[in-house]
């Protein structure tokens, strides 16, 4: 039986010294100039102390002029290294554990993406995605411009610029990236039926469909070389009528094997349908404690690639679960925010939890943007070296970061204002 100490070795790069992942979670703690900064360092030193055989990084901007949030770090062609350097550093600093409990280089990714047609009006980026399909998100929806469609152009920028924010997350230190195709942003746009309405190269068939995030797959093997790892995370399903679903996960997984990917991230849902929290369907204990378990089950069979699945994993015996139903690897992100000790402990045996952040607020959409806002405080806290615990409610987390958002949204937009005058994007 394999456990969650067990090394996992993957087609490219250093083993992974255990099967415990911090899944991404946007940090929201860019400093100035949309950089990496001390209060991302010392969160991912918190990490690379609690065990985790990998670390990978909330979403980096492959375009400064496209980003999901102010507070979101960018690397482009004319960013300054030496930041993403000392983050690298930092997220290594402790390695992850092996299974005789010894430190045994942990590895840190850089999670790669584009918004696509998830960006707020209020930044003023460039909205664009497959087709000029708006987002619908109930009471969100108004937040989003109608995206532009995209002309071949951009699509060659786009991959262009994944290839080169890959190619430099290697030169800064970084062991793989993980490329962000999942939870409706742009590549995962694209291999939505629903939002991609092409009859170009680019739509209609699930192989058109696919045609960017492969291409950007190969670009970036191409620039990265050998020995580093690319990894690419991808919803088991959308959860809409008509979606993206999980016989289309099964043939992108091969798909991304032909084409030099080392593993798939299974994730789902999007920010209109808001699954990922778990599927609204499936209410049993074990499907809401590993909410695409029973999806991932249905892939182990057929995958190429090593699977890593996250999504409401809080305990041990749950872990060990996933990894007892095939899967290579499990990643958590919520607790980890709360603990990030988690992982070190389980690893030693322990059985230590966390409990999900509650909120009674009736409208769903807010009341996930509520819990997710405890996450972002409880980051911010880890962040500033002090315990996570936010003593905030919910709602009280959602004002907080509504503030500062404000001030991190008037930092960015002198930011993008003078890198446009200066040509850099
Ligand atoms: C605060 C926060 C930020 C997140 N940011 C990202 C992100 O940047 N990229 C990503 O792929 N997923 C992101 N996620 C989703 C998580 O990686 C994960 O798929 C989801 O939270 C379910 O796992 P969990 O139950 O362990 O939290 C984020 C989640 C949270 C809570």
């Amino acid at each position: 039986m394999t456990t969650l100490n067990e090394p996992l070795h993957l087609g490219s790069g250093a083993p992974l010294p255990n099967r415990i992942a911090k899944a991404a979670m946007e940090e929201l703690l860019a400093a100035p100039s949309q950089l990496p900064g001390d209060e991302l360092r010392t969160l991912y030193g918190r990490w690379a102390a609690g065990g985790a055989g990998l670390l990978i990084t909330g979403h980096v901007m492959i375009d400064g002029r496209a980003v999901a949030q102010p507070g979101d770090v960018v690397l482009e062609q004319g960013t300054p290294l030496e930041p993403f350097r000392r983050w690298a550093a930092a997220g290594k600093s402790a390695g992850g554990q092996s299974a005789a409990g010894k430190s045994a280089g942990g590895q840190i990714w850089m999670q790669i993406n584009h918004p696509g047609r998830v960006i707020p009006k209020d930044l003023g980026g460039t909205t664009w995605a497959p087709s000029a399909v708006p987002i619908d998100a109930g009471g969100f929806s108004g937040m989003f411009p109608t995206p532009r469609p995209m002309t071949a152009q951009d699509i060659d920028e786009t991959v262009e610029r994944f290839a080169v924010t890959a190619q430099r997350a290697r030169q800064a230190g970084f062991d793989g990236v993980e490329i962000h195709a999942a939870h409706g942003y742009l590549l995962s746009q694209f291999l939505s039926p629903l939002v991609n309405r092409r009859d170009d190269r680019w739509g209609g068939s699930l192989h058109n469909r696919a045609r960017l995030l492969l291409d950007v797959t190969v670009a970036v093997r191409e620039r990265v070389g050998a020995g580093f790892a690319v990894g690419v995370k991808l919803n088991s399903a959308d959860f809409q009528r008509g979606g993206f679903d999980t016989d289309d996960a099964r043939d992108v997984i091969k798909m991304l094997a032909d084409v030099g990917a080392d593993l798939v991230e299974l994730s789902g849902g999007s920010i209109e349908s808001l699954a990922t929290a778990g599927s609204p369907a499936d209410g049993r204990t074990l499907a809401r404690e590993a909410y695409f378990l029973e999806l991932a089950q249905q892939l182990v069979a057929t995958s190429p690639l090593p699977l890593l699945l996250t999504g409401g994993i809080r305990r041990r015996a749950v872990a060990q679960q996933v990894i007892d139903s095939g899967v290579a690897m499990v990643g958590v992100a919520t607790a980890l925010a709360t603990d990030p000790t988690l992982p070190g402990q389980w690893l030693a045996g322990g059985d230590a939890q966390v409990r999900p952040p509650r909120t009674r607020l009736r409208n769903r959409s807010l009341a996930a943007a509520a819990v997710q806002a405890v996450s972002s405080r409880q980051l911010a806290r880890l962040a500033a070296g002090k315990p996570s615990r936010t003593p905030y409610s919910p709602a009280v987390a959602l004002v907080l970061e509504r503030a500062v958002r404000a001030r991190r949204r008037r930092d960015y937009l002198k930011w993008h204002t003078a890198t446009a005058r200066e040509g850099v994007n």
